[in-house]
């Protein structure tokens, strides 16, 4: 495997996905964290990131990276760190450069194989490596800055662009180059592997314990369950938690779909009152998340004892779940806390079950089709585990989820009437906590205003909006003002991701 040390750069996702694309297994680790030198880590990738090497408090590089004699490619901050750790000199450039330049490579190497002399590549930084002294080589430049250095006994490279970012033309050329020819690895992930490994790991914790799983409908859990399923068999029972924030007749579709897993043992628990009584008065969007997130918990742990005393609690956590949570920022913001990593109450008794939680959402969906799932629940749209809860800004009481159920129903029943939902990754409304004046009739109307959302996207770490027709996003407008009691305007999310997240909270 590869790890990826994040110094906090956005674009450390790109460079997962595109190193398992290559069918090579990658984690992405803090650099705090220690590293371990097993036998099958093979490369480590310094990340870009937010902060400058000759600040003080900033992220180092740690000895054990740079000794342990594995291939090293430092991407911008990465390299910076490497030049610094050599002795060179990194300073701050009178230019800052963004976006596209033109480099062009000075030396031959195995790095280079198949790549262009002169080249497009993608920058983003205002420190640079102003001087490349022995033991480091400089191998290509930019009009401004030096792009790729080296070790000249090492393999350890750093390059100043983002190979990651697809306006780095022959980014991926050079990706592929430093697995397979610098590092030498065995392309040799992949789903069916996955599969098998997982579901002997899964017999081997579980033992014959059992294990509760929190079914939401969605496509993660429902791997997960099927996954479980094939390793534990009847040891497990799944939990559909009615929060009382799930779409307009969500429960009794999601019920649905599972009546063909004829021996997946489902048991469904109301549980509104209580998130409600949990919910009441906070506004807080952190505060929200954390509040549905421990109520999760609560039910779970009365549902415990009824189930063979379950020890444990699984749960269909992804990647991308678990990057957002811990940091994207070196560590230093937590983006969102999704709900289903904050980690057990101190006083819980479960201990945790994440078969998924290295996964990308497309290759769930691939785990999914090849345990034989149903293309409608595997291509289900997302939904997220609070639910309505984090779609309904501000306080939120059971008329406002009554308002939004029947507006998300309008919209997703308009978008599948014109054969769009397949077409969009992920639809969906958004109550706003804000009023404004409108005129139905010969009336003055001040209501609630919604907005709708949709985005394209393959792995939610990245998405832009979709671009609905307009003469679609009329209609639905129309017929939400018609139907839903308590709308008066709807706006149409225009923000992609990044800078917006997908969800509104
Ligand atoms: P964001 O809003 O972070 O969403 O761009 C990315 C994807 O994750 C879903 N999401 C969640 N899923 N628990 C979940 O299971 C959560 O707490 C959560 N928050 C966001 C979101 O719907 C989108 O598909």
């Amino acid at each position: 495997k590869v790890i990826v040390i994040d110094y906090g750069s956005q674009y450390n996702q790109l460079i997962t996905r595109r190193i398992r694309h290559k069918n090579v297994f990658v984690e992405v680790v803090s650099p705090t964290a220690p590293i371990e030198l097993t036998k099958d880590l093979k490369a480590i990738i310094l990340s870009g990131g937010p902060s400058s090497v000759y600040e003080e408090g900033a992220p180092r590089l740690s000895e054990a990276i740079i000794n342990s004699g594995l291939p090293i490619l430092g991407i911008c901050y990465g390299m910076q760190l490497i030049a610094q750790y050599f002795g060179s000199r990194v300073e701050k450039g009178v230019v800052r450069e963004y976006g596209k330049n033109e480099i062009t490579l000075l030396k031959e190497d195995v790095l280079f194989k198949g790549l262009s002399k002169v080249q497009t590549v993608f920058m983003s930084h205002s420190d640079h490596v102003t001087d490349v002294i022995e033991p480091l080589d400089l191998l290509s430049t930019s009009a401004y800055a030096n792009a790729i250095i080296k070790h000249t006994s090492k393999p350890i490279y750093g390059l100043q662009f983002h190979p990651e970012v697809t306006h780095s033309v022959e980014g991926e050329q050079l990706i592929e180059n430093f697995l397979f020819e610098v590092a030498k690895i065995q392309p040799d992930w992949n789903i069916e592997d996955f599969i098998t490994n997982k579901v002997s790991e899964i017999k081997d914790v579980v033992k014959d314990q059992h294990v509760i799983l929190g079914l939401s409908g969605g496509v993660d859990s429902t791997v997960c369950a099927a996954l479980l399923h094939k390793a534990i068999g009847n040891q497990l029972v799944c939990i559909f938690v009615d929060t009382g924030l799930l779409r307009k007749h969500e429960a009794i579709e999601v019920l649905k779909n599972y009546e063909v897993f004829k021996d997946l043992n489902i048991i469904k628990v109301d549980a509104k009152e209580q998130f409600y009584q949990a919910l009441k008065g906070v506004k807080d969007p952190e505060e929200k998340r954390k509040i549905i997130g421990r109520v999760f918990f609560e039910v779970f742990e009365q549902e415990k004892e009824k189930h063979n005393y379950a020890s444990f609690l699984a749960q269909g956590t992804i990647y991308p779940d678990v990057i957002e949570s811990l940091s994207t920022n070196g560590g230093k913001t937590t983006i969102k806390s999704h709900h289903n990593v904050g980690g057990l109450p101190k006083q819980s008794t479960f201990k945790i079950l994440e078969p998924l939680r290295e996964l990308f959402k497309d290759e769930v969906r691939k785990v999914g089709f090849e345990l034989n799932l149903d293309e409608t629940l595997v291509n289900r749209h997302p939904f997220p585990g609070p639910g309505l809860g984090v779609r309904i800004l501000g306080e939120i009481d059971e008329s406002r989820v009554k308002i939004l159920q029947e507006a998300d129903d309008v919209f997703i029943t308009l978008l599948r009437k014109h054969q769009l939902y397949e077409k969009v990754s992920q639809a969906f409304c958004v109550l706003l906590p804000v009023k404004s004046v409108g005129v139905m009739g010969d009336n003055r109307t001040y209501e609630n205003v919604l907005a709708i959302r949709s985005v394209d996207t393959t792995d939610f770490m990245t998405a832009t909006f979709s671009r609905l027709p307009f003469e679609f996003l009329e209609e639905v407008a129309t017929t939400i003002i018609n139907k839903v009691e308590g709308i008066n305007r709807v706006v149409y999310d225009i923000t992609s991701k990044p800078p917006g997240t997908i969800e509104w909270e």
